[in-house]
């Protein structure tokens, strides 16, 4: 397994490029099941859960051509397979966003069950429950769910309350809903960047979908959907770490190709702190850090508040900001595994159920890491960018999943970053070219 060795104490100077949201490219990926027709993506970050969701959608039998590295042709006209194995799903679980369009299309589908992860239970009960509501016979059997449409045939409007906001739930509705039968109106649905890209692609391909990155979407289902072309958006979050690690560092960075208006809530939270931020024009920011920080509390909650998908990295910046600040995390039980990692590198933190209590600021010293999960692991890098001496950061493939080479990108803006590797170890001899081209 990887690890990324850090030597902490540098002040990050300089400019770096945003990649597409992993989370917007999945669910696009996955709506290219929808039709026999191609469907082109550009802007599809190069990281491992892309990886996956390709190889998801190879194993049901679609073709995906990548005539360059980011762009990405996805045929899905000789659908062979209508299910995701558990393999696929335990390593990523938006392969459940496979459901939505096999179910609509095909009007079969058979996913792994996801089970818990490291950040908590995760269950999917919102999208099984509104697939029923389009009609769907929903079993479970064995660990898979298995979804089949009704015996007239197409799935049928219908109106939909979400009781909790689910970003992939509303995803798969929307997909399923495309091409149902009537209209479908989802209450209570997510109002994420990523579900209005999503909505775009779809409308593009021939839906009819009003009202995404609100609470309330409207879909009128159509007989068939085409092919479509779509540049997916910046990645919101890596946009964030990166203004997080101009401002743990004390340094200067212009991130650019991102996009501020969907940051807006983190924009406010950095300022609040001390951060300076300049939305130079519509895809850049200058971030500089030059007073001290003052600790400032935060609530995760869905867009367009503080990201849960933020707040690793957020807590990473507090161990450095003056006074005591809260995090309060409300959309998983489980997401402060970081903490414990940061209190060995001398934070002061203590975690009370969803609430995260710290003291600022405090030197941190380097020390040997565990990454339990994409976003912690991104905390982690931050933490050992400002502390002192050497961190190793072990089990660096969750951050792989979702950060284009952060460590790259990192150095390349002044950081003491070394990727330690220990994957590419098997023989060559077995292993294929096509794998090695992924893991570099
Ligand atoms: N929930 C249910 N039942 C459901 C669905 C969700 O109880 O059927 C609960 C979840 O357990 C959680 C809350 O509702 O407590 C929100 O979950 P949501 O469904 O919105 O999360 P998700 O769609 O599985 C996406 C992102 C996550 C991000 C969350 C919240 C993707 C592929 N994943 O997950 O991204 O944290 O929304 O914004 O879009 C990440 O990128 O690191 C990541 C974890």
């Amino acid at each position: 397994m990887d690890k990324f060795r850090i030597t902490g104490g540098r002040s990050l100077k300089g400019s770096v490029s945003i990649s597409g949201a992993k989370n917007s490219a999945l669910p696009c990926m996955a709506a290219a099941l929808l039709t026999p027709e191609t469907v082109t993506l550009h802007n599809i970050p190069y990281v491992r859960d892309i990886i996956t969701q390709r190889r998801l959608l190879e194993d049901l039998g679609a073709t995906v051509l990548t005539p360059e590295l980011r762009t990405h042709k996805i045929n899905a006209r000789n659908i062979e397979l209508f299910e995701a194995p558990y393999e696929l799903v335990k390593t990523m679980r938006a392969s459940v966003l496979a459901l939505g369009p096999l179910l609509a299309r095909f009007g079969k589908a058979k996913v792994s069950l996801p089970g818990g992860c490291a950040i908590g239970t995760r269950p999917i009960d919102l999208h099984l429950a509104a697939f029923e509501k389009l009609g769907a016979e929903v079993r479970l059997e064995a660990g898979n769910v298995v979804a089949r449409s009704p015996a007239s045939g197409r799935l049928v409007g219908a109106e939909i309350h979400f009781d909790k906001v689910t970003v992939t739930g509303t995803e798969n509705l929307m997909m399923a809903a495309a091409l149902a039968r009537g209209r479908t109106i989802l209450h209570g649905a997510a109002c994420e960047p990523e579900i209005t890209d999503l909505a775009e692609l779809l409308n593009k391909m021939g839906a009819r979908i009003s009202g995404a990155g609100t609470a309330t979407i409207e879909i009128e289902g159509v007989e068939a959907l085409g092919g479509g072309e779509h540049t997916i958006i910046p990645d919101r979050i890596e946009t964030g770490t990166f203004m997080a690690a101009a401002a743990i560092t004390r340094g200067e960075l212009e991130i650019m190709d991102c996009q501020p208006k969907h940051l807006t809530c983190v924009i406010e939270q950095l300022s609040d702190v001390g951060v300076e931020i300049d939305e130079i024009n519509s895809s850049k920011l200058h971030v500089r850090a030059t007073k001290s920080l003052t600790a400032k509390d935060v609530t995760t909650e869905p867009y367009p508040r503080f990201p849960t998908d933020m707040q690793a990295q957020y807590m990473a910046l507090m161990t450095q900001a003056r006074g005591r600040s809260i995090i309060v995390e409300t959309i998983f039980e489980n997401r402060f595994m970081h903490g414990s990692e940061l209190q060995r590198m001398g934070a002061r933190i203590q975690i009370d159920g969803h609430k995260a209590i710290l003291e600022g600021p405090t030197p941190l010293t380097g020390a040997p890491l565990l990454a339990s999960d994409l976003r912690a692991s991104a905390s982690l890098v931050l933490a050992g960018l400002v502390a002192e001496g050497e961190t190793v950061v072990d089990r660096v493939y969750h951050i792989d999943r979702g950060y284009e080479k952060i460590e790259a990108k990192l150095r390349a803006v002044g950081a003491d970053i070394e990727r330690i590797r220990e994957s590419v170890t098997a023989p060559l001899s077995r292993t294929s070219v096509k794998d090695v081209a992924e893991v570099v």
